[in-house]
């Protein structure tokens, strides 16, 4: 072989091997699922993920023709490192789809990346209302605090609470449940003596809890970030608000099957309203119980954990639809008005607003089999987004 000829194999084979490159890379679709897994909202990352993989797990990595990569990247529960995840996902992965978004502030962090490189991003644990205003490219599969917080504040005055004093984490969630919730509570009549603000990080209740103390009100509504609920319930006890009189509701958050069953038996009789709870007595829900539990130790589901296995659903349809030819904005269209069975009952992505459409339970603390559960009981059904309407 003269040294042209080697010069032209070598040129060939190598564009083969870029080529073969190419066409494994063009059967691999890659989800970017960025999630807290370190830091204050560990927990969130920690039932986002197992959940995430046991959708995988129960329906396969291969969906029409392309096999499923699903690169988890921790965020720190920091906003800025989000950001700069994202981008290193859309530019140097070249990811399909971004999923996750553990709190308000980093998937806001991440919008414009997602519509400026027009990639769809599931948000499977973030709850602000405005989120999906912020960017064309954000669907959601978790709910929103206005969702939870207005169907309690119709529930509580029928049921002897009409004087309530709000407290909750001073950023976009539970500023939506302070308002949401103290709205509506007065349109049906109620009062709210005080809305109460902690800081998102390291919060102390105590000098709080004093305050609501004092204005003995007939109950304290809270939102805190799920995996901050057990210190709430702890300083409520043990300041003896409830000997006091003063009940503590909230949205289903602060009773977190993450942390419920470790609260003892002071969370008894706690009403909350929310949109799952691992005690949602349907055939799939005891289904999907059973076997997050079996792949994880024994871990019970949260509403992080329904929110995530829903996103990768929602994932997995979107790209069936489109047949594993459609880019960002197919995948987006294929993700807007899917309807289907979630653990956590019936929902819907609203095409119109790219958020979910559910129902919202009404639940109080109960022991059942010597362990602490949300039970449901009452439902207001295809709860739409309250926070939209504004
Ligand atoms: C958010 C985070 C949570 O942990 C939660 O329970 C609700 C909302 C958020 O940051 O949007």
């Amino acid at each position: 072989m003269n040294k042209r000829s080697f010069m032209h194999a070598l040129v060939c084979s190598t564009l083969a091997l870029a080529g073969s490159a190419a066409l494994a890379q063009d059967n691999v679709f890659k989800i970017g699922l960025i999630l807290p897994m370190t830091g204050q909202q560990a927990s969130t990352g920690r039932q986002v993920e197992a959940a995430a993989r046991l959708y995988m797990a129960q329906n396969g990595d291969t969906v029409a023709g392309k096999k499923i990569q699903l690169i988890v990247k921790d965020d720190t529960t920091v906003p800025d490192m989000t950001k700069r995840l994202a981008q290193e996902l859309i530019v140097n992965d070249k990811v399909n789809v971004l999923a996750g978004f553990g709190i308000t502030p980093s998937a806001l962090a991440t919008a414009s990346l997602a519509t400026q490189s027009k990639t769809p991003a599931v948000v499977m644990a973030a709850a602000t209302s405005s989120i999906t205003e912020a960017s064309p490219y954000f669907v959601r599969t978790s709910f929103t605090l206005p969702q939870a917080s207005v169907s309690l504040a119709d529930w509580a005055p029928k049921n002897g609470i009409k004087k309530v004093v709000t407290l909750v984490s001073d950023y976009g969630p539970g500023i939506d449940a302070e308002r949401f919730f103290k709205d509506r509570l007065l349109f049906n009549g109620g009062q709210v003596l005080e809305s109460l603000r902690v800081p998102l990080r390291n919060p102390d209740f105590a000098p709080f809890l004093q305050k609501v103390r004092d204005l003995k009100p007939d109950a304290l509504f809270v939102f805190v970030p799920s995996g901050a609920g057990a210190a709430v319930m702890k300083q409520f006890l043990e300041r003896g608000m409830d000997k006091a009189g003063i009940k503590l509701i909230g949205t289903g958050d602060v009773t977190d099957d993450d942390q419920l069953n470790d609260m003892g038996d002071g969370a008894l009789g706690v009403v909350t309203s929310h949109h799952y709870s691992a005690a949602h007595p349907s055939a799939l829900n005891k289904k999907f119980v059973e076997a997050f539990r079996k792949a994880n130790k024994g871990m019970r589901p949260n509403f992080m954990a329904v929110g995530g296995y829903d996103g990768m659903r929602v994932i997995y349809e979107a790209l069936r639809a489109t047949k594993g030819v459609g880019g960002g904005d197919a995948l987006l269209a294929a993700m807007k008005g899917q309807i289907f069975e979630s653990p956590r009952g019936p929902i819907f992505i609203d095409a119109q607003t790219r958020d979910i459409v559910q129902n919202i339970y009404l639940r109080k603390v109960v022991k059942q089999d010597g362990q602490l559960y949300n039970v449901e009981f009452d439902v207001i059904k295809d709860v739409k987004d309250p926070g939209k309407s504004h």
